[in-house]
């Protein structure tokens, strides 16, 4: 039975060793001591939890960027070894292709521009920007035969216009996208609470289970084939809706609707009283 000062020690040299698994357990009475080496096993499981995440990014990220170039190599491979290939087909092909791998990394850079929270703040109404998203995605709306009801109060909040502005169309966008196949609904409310000010958005669409509704967030998921239809993105959307709403110290909540479709609804503090200049 070592003391505990030294075993506090043994634990903090593995940890900086860049060995996180390990845990103090501390038993015995609350002392100060106790409760050091609780805090210090929290931390670790924090930062342990977060590397394993990183790691998951990491390699998920690489996957993704290297199957549009590995396309693209089996693309000019068969042309390459077809003499009598059609180069019109092969120049549609490429672009396609290309067009993901770019869409995919501007993604990843709008993710981490997100995460580090360099933006600059001003004074933003949500419900403003949540009429620009609606009425660019106006048109690919109307192209399903979707209906889109806006409305709410004036939401003042603070943050990055442009980075809100993404949250909120990536958010409709999903709704149109991810809706049932043609006809559905799509609502789109602000409101506000005398803390914070909410946006949700709401689609009507295919009947989701809570379960597979938890996993949508995580970056890259994309939910089954069957819901994805001909819509194949990326699988960002929500991990950048989720990062933008946590660098404005706001929350993402989803919810899968009891008669089909989904419900997300970001919440953000409300913008302290406007004092004038
Ligand atoms: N409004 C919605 N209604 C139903 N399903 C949704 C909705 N939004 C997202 N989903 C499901 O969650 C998955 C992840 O959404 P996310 O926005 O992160 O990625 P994506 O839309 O597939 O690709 P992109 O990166 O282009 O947005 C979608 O593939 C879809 O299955
Ligand atoms: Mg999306």
């Amino acid at each position: 039975m070592l003391a505990p000062l030294t075993r506090i020690t043994h634990a903090t040299r593995l940890a900086a060793n860049g060995s996180l698994a390990h845990r103090i357990h501390m038993e015995g009475r609350k002392d100060e001591f106790r409760e050091l080496a609780d805090a210090f096993d929290t931390m670790l499981a924090r930062l342990e939890a977060h590397n394993a995440e990183q790691q998951r990014f990491a390699a998920n990220a690489s996957h993704e960027l290297r199957t549009p170039l590995a396309i693209t190599q089996t693309l000019l491979d068969v042309a390459r070894n077809d003499p009598r290939h059609d180069n019109g087909e092969l120049v549609d092909r490429l672009h396609f292709v290309n067009t993901r791998a770019i869409d995919l990394t501007e993604a990843l850079l709008l993710l981490s521009r997100a995460d580090k929270r360099t933006f600059t703040r001003e004074h933003v109404d949500l419900s403003l920007v949540a009429e620009e998203a609606t009425e660019t995605l106006l048109p690919l709306a109307e192209k399903h035969g979707h209906t889109i009801e806006a409305s709410g109060d004036i939401t003042p909040t603070t943050g990055s216009r442009a980075l809100l502005l993404q949250m909120t169309t990536n958010l409709v966008h999903n709704a149109i996208v991810h809706n049932q196949p043609e006809q559905g609904t799509i609502w789109v409310t602000t409101s506000r609470h005398p803390k914070a000010v909410v946006l949700t958005v709401e689609n009507t669409g295919e009947k989701l289970s809570p379960q597979m509704v938890s996993t949508l967030v995580e970056p890259f998921q994309r939910g089954t084939a069957r819901i994805r239809g001909n819509h194949t993105g990326v699988g960002l959307g929500l991990a950048i809706v989720k990062s933008i709403a946590q660098a404005h110290d706001g929350t993402l909540t989803l919810t899968a609707r009891p008669n089909g479709g989904l419900r997300a609804t970001v919440r953000l503090p409300a913008a302290p009283p406007h004092t004038g200049g």
